[in-house]
């Protein structure tokens, strides 16, 4: 069977085709603003633009035919509505003309799902890090439980945002990766509650310390202090459940030294890490069409009056079938 997945949460319009566990072509392409953060409706608008050439490069890789195409699939949360509805719309469009059966995913659920189908993974705990999100989830009873997570802004928020502060253009992870490596520690606010992490606090005295410290000095110290937050929350929660494989997904599961510190931690569990490679921790559409498969082999369906873009949509409301 083959699906073909459209993602477009945020500034990502990515198309993938897959063929159950085989990515056939996993194609995108990534709105970057000139200045601060994402604005929807340019996003929308660079979305839209981009959708044509995305599919058309994503089939040509995949040497798939578009008639070929068995289910087409579409982010429907959460994310920002004016994007999702770029995803929504081809994905309804695509699924009319070729008279397939159409699923729309949930995004946090794929990103996990993808590195479970790719490790075989049977119930792992995740660390689900992005932009947005910053959860421990467990698989329980059918369902990904949220044990604990961010009560305030997302840990690739909080590095994008210092890295704007530092007056950084693009790729603001991967440069503060590399400019921690040649830094020290100085003191910045820990805050975690119970499974629950702030990082506001973190985030004012890190911009707050660019005015008299080293920027490399900075970089090192937020990434250690957010990380140890992360890792102290997630081991908690692996002594709990006594789980044997840990997950790491979403954008910010590509930090190396994130993941070195989960892996670390685990290890005195019996527990190992699992991380896929960065084109499918980034948002892409390989993940949607994964995860639509194993739906729609579960029995999930959906009628092309249910296919809508859902903003605020948890992990934890989605049924896991298979
Ligand atoms: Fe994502």
């Amino acid at each position: 069977m083959i699906c073909l997945g459209i993602e477009s949460s945020a500034h990502t319009i990515g198309v993938g085709i897959v063929r159950g566990r085989r990515v056939l072509a996993n194609e995108r392409s990534t709105y970057q603003p000139k200045y601060g953060g994402i604005h929807p409706r340019k996003a929308a608008d660079f979305l839209s633009k981009e959708f044509e050439p995305v599919l058309e490069s994503a089939l040509e890789k995949s040497c798939v035919q578009l008639g070929e195409v068995d289910l087409v699939a579409f982010t429907m949360g959460p994310g920002l509505g004016a994007c999702l509805k770029i995803g929504l719309i081809g994905a309804k469009m695509l699924a009319q003309m070729l008279d397939t059966p159409i699923l729309g995913v949930n995004h946090a659920l794929a990103h996990i799902e993808i590195a479970r189908t790719f490790y075989r993974c049977r119930d792992p705990l995740v660390v689900y890090v992005s932009g947005g999100n910053t959860q421990i989830i467990v698989l329980e009873e059918g369902y990904y439980r949220v044990m604990g997570e961010t009560l305030d802004i997302g840990l690739g928020n909080l590095i994008d945002s210092v890295g704007r502060s530092m007056g950084l253009k693009h790729a603001h992870g991967s440069v503060i990766e590399e400019m921690a490596k040649k830094g020290s520690y100085i003191p910045l606010p820990y805050s975690v509650k119970g499974m629950d992490l702030v990082f506001t606090g973190l985030l004012t005295e890190a911009q707050n310390s660019l005015r008299t410290h080293r920027k490399e000095d900075v970089c090192y110290s937020l990434q250690e202090t957010a990380f140890s937050m992360l890792v102290e929350t997630a081991e908690r929660a692996l002594a709990l459940t006594k789980r044997k494989e840990l997950v790491l997904c979403g954008g910010v599961a590509q930090n190396r030294r994130l993941q070195e510190m989960l892996r670390e931690m685990a290890k005195p569990h019996g527990c190992k890490l699992f991380v896929t490679e960065g084109q499918f921790n980034a948002d892409n559409g390989a993940m949607i069409a994964m995860t639509a498969n194993l739906m729609y082999k579960a029995g999930v369906r959906m009628k092309l009056s249910e296919c809508r873009a859902v903003q605020k949509m948890r992990v934890d409301e989605a049924e896991v079938k298979w």
